[in-house]
């Protein structure tokens, strides 16, 4: 009678003190036990309760530690993927029908309990990115207690695969330690259905071993997309872009970027709608977005480049920009390379003029000014000197004449470039 009173108290609280006639209640289940498969799976089965009334429909009421996920079916087992980091457990009660407001008989519980070891030892921050639906990257940091030469592993386990594997590129990236494996979009359409389940521990056994569940439809990074085709037409800047590969085109979010070199101005557009109906894009516009960038100037030097991120239609999240296309240019190169050369070859142009022009100038001057013949010399000549001496002389008078008149024309030209700004 006290017992009864209690789950009154418990279980029927309303329907006792709402004056309704006591139902009897269902005996409770049996054999209640819990095992774990795969990574984390963890199911929980048990037996119908002895001696149920006949006429009953059994159905049975279940609920985890701090009541949720209430559950009425008529079952005997109950599964689901825990990250077995802390202590979880299931409340099972039979009852006679599918009715919510039916009072469940006394319910049983069976718990299980996270992997023995310190809990300061466990790697903490474990985090796993989908890659472009072809690749899975998964990264922690080093639990509190634990010493540095501690070497990890990394079990992943998905139906697709069939049994736990062992991830084998393991490395380092400052504080972090991470490990990637291959893990390629299916074509079944319930591959992104499961998760994935991951548990890292250490070779030793010295560490707590920890777990996560990632969801194949949040954290997934696309691949970046590929500009096809970018050209002028009616004002506007027509682009079409290829989306990364197994990615419904309706499942991403878009980001065009426009940048101006010469006016240094820039642009971002966040693609709301597919534009490939467009007759302008009469090329194959399978696998491709299309996007037109309205009010831009014919024959402006453009550079644009993409990025997709999974959307809310088809994802749980949409936070992860994939990386940027390679950038596609269009229009007339200002080109700052052509006056950096332009600046480097003007002086070179210039001092070759100067040196062909002081060249014909000096060519310029024997021929207007012809050597004056130096009647002296003749004189000694025709009168028997015929010294070899006389030769020289006359080869040098020349000599110096010529570097003269060079000097000249170089004062020459420096006050031309004086008199010309
Ligand atoms: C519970 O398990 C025991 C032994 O495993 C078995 O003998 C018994 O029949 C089971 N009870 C029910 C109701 O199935
Ligand atoms: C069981 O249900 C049948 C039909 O619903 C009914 O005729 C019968 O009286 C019930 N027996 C008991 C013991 O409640
Ligand atoms: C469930 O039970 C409540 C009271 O016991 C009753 O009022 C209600 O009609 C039942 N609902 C169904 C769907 O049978
Ligand atoms: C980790 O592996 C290296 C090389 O295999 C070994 O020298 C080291 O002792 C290992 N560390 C632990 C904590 O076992
Ligand atoms: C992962 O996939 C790439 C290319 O698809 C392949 O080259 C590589 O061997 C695969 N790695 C493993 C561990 O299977
Ligand atoms: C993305 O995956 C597809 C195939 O699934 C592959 O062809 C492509 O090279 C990948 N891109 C990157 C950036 O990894
Ligand atoms: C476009 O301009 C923005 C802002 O100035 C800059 O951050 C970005 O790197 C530029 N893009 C390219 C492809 O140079
Ligand atoms: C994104 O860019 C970074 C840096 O350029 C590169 O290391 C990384 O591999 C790229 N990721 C993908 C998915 O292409």
């Amino acid at each position: 009678m006290e017992r009864l009173a209690r789950l009154c108290g418990l279980w029927a609280l309303l329907l006792c003190a709402g004056g309704a006639a006591p139902t009897e209640t269902q005996p409770p289940v049996t054999n209640l036990s819990v095992s774990v498969e795969n990574l984390c799976t963890v199911i929980w089965t048990w037996s119908p309760p002895e001696r149920a009334s006949p006429n009953c429909s059994l159905r049975y009421f279940s609920h985890f530690g701090d009541k949720q996920d209430k559950q009425i079916a008529p079952e005997t087992h109950r599964e689901m993927e825990v990250a077995l980091n802390e202590k979880i457990c299931l409340q099972v009660g039979s009852q006679c029908s599918a009715n919510e407001s039916e009072k469940p008989s006394i319910l049983v519980e069976k718990c299980i309990l996270p992997p023995e070891g310190d809990p300061d030892s466990a790697v903490t921050d474990l985090q796993c990115i989908w890659y472009n639906l072809s690749y899975m990257m998964c990264s922690w940091l080093p639990g509190r207690n634990t010493s540095p030469d501690t070497n990890y592993t990394l079990y992943y386990w998905h139906s697709s695969l069939g049994k736990i594997l062992q991830c084998e590129n393991i490395y380092r990236e400052g504080q972090h330690i991470g490990c990637s494996f291959n893990l390629t979009k299916g074509k079944d359409s319930s591959f992104e259905q499961h998760s994935v389940q991951i548990m890292v521990k250490d070779d030793a056994g010295k560490i707590r071993p920890s777990f996560n569940i990632v969801s194949l439809t949040s954290h997934v990074k696309p691949g970046p997309p590929h500009i096809k085709n970018l050209f002028f037409k009616n004002g506007a800047l027509y682009v079409q872009w290829e989306n990364p590969k197994k990615f419904n085109s309706r499942c991403l979010s878009y980001e065009v970027e426009v940048n101006n070199s010469q006016a240094e101005s820039h642009g971002n557009f966040y693609v709301e709608d597919d534009k490939c109906q467009n007759s302008e894009f009469k090329r194959n516009t399978e696998g491709t977005t299309c996007f037109i960038v309205p009010g831009v100037l014919p024959d402006t030097y453009y550079t644009v480049r993409i990025r997709v991120k999974t959307n809310k239609f088809c994802y749980d999240d949409d936070i992860l920009w994939s990386n940027w296309s390679q950038a596609m240019s269009i229009g007339k190169e200002p080109n700052s390379t052509f006056y950096i050369t332009m600046l480097l070859i003007i002086p070179v142009i210039v001092a070759g003029a100067v040196i062909v022009l002081l060249l014909y100038l000096k060519r310029l001057k024997i021929i207007i000014f012809p050597p004056i013949p130096d009647p002296g010399k003749i004189f000694k000549e025709m009168f028997g000197d015929q010294n070899d001496d006389t030769l020289h002389w006359k080869k040098y008078d020349i000599y110096e004449k010529q570097s003269k008149e060079e000097t000249d024309a170089v004062v020459l030209i420096e006050n031309l470039k004086k008199a010309s700004p």
